[in-house]
């Protein structure tokens, strides 16, 4: 029976996106106790805080379904050097207003896949420091930076062998990181 239940974040709305993929097949390496959540970020409005005292249904459904995860799983290309809009953007709406943040407190993953050489390197640096000063622990080893190629993913989008096993080991880490620092 599952006991975690982790909200998954995908940086990408593409519909045949690759982190999508690659979070699709990371979660089928968690063990049972574990189970996620897809939190969707694509409806979001653009964050004005003109709204902070009204915000928007999607918005207090997306700070719900954190505060009733567990952890985090965030899973991001990169855009330009940095994360997507639509990932700031709902990092922006789930830690407002001031001092009502959805985020504080709850263990993250980050990983990532992109069709550059460097795998979304710089765009989870952005990402892990807002979610330092999130007071988001996030675990730092080891790092998943995958460089998204014609075979990393198969016809049913199930992962190349030796990226699978490097992602369970991930995933193992990941659990135990979990239930260390979970409230
Ligand atoms: C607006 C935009 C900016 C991008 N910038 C980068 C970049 O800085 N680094 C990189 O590795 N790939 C970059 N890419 C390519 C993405 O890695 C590629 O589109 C990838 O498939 C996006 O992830 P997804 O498949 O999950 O949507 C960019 C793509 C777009 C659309």
């Amino acid at each position: 029976m599952s006991q975690y239940q982790i909200g998954l974040v995908v940086g990408s709305l593409r519909r045949e996106s690759f982190n999508r993929k690659l979070a699709n097949a990371v979660t089928k390496l968690a063990p049972g106790e574990f189970s996620f959540r897809s939190l969707e970020i694509g409806d979001l409005p653009l964050y004005n805080q003109d709204d902070d005292d009204n915000p928007a249904e999607q918005v207090k459904r997306l700070k719900r379904e954190i505060s009733e995860s567990a952890a985090i799983l965030f899973v991001t290309p990169e855009y330009n050097r940095s994360m997507p809009g639509v990932l700031k953007n709902a990092l922006d709406h789930a830690s407002r207003p001031y001092g009502e943040s959805a985020w504080e407190g709850k263990p993250a993953g980050v990983i990532g896949t992109s069709i550059g050489a460097i795998g979304t390197a710089v765009a989870q640096q952005h990402l892990r420091n807002s979610l330092a000063y999130l007071d988001m622990p996030a675990m730092g080893q080891p790092e998943v930076f995958i460089h998204a190629q014609e075979d990393t993913f198969d016809d049913e989008g199930g992962l190349a062998e030796d990226t699978r096993e490097f992602m369970q080991g991930w995933m193992d880490k990941y659990v135990g990181w979990v239930k260390e620092h979970a409230k």
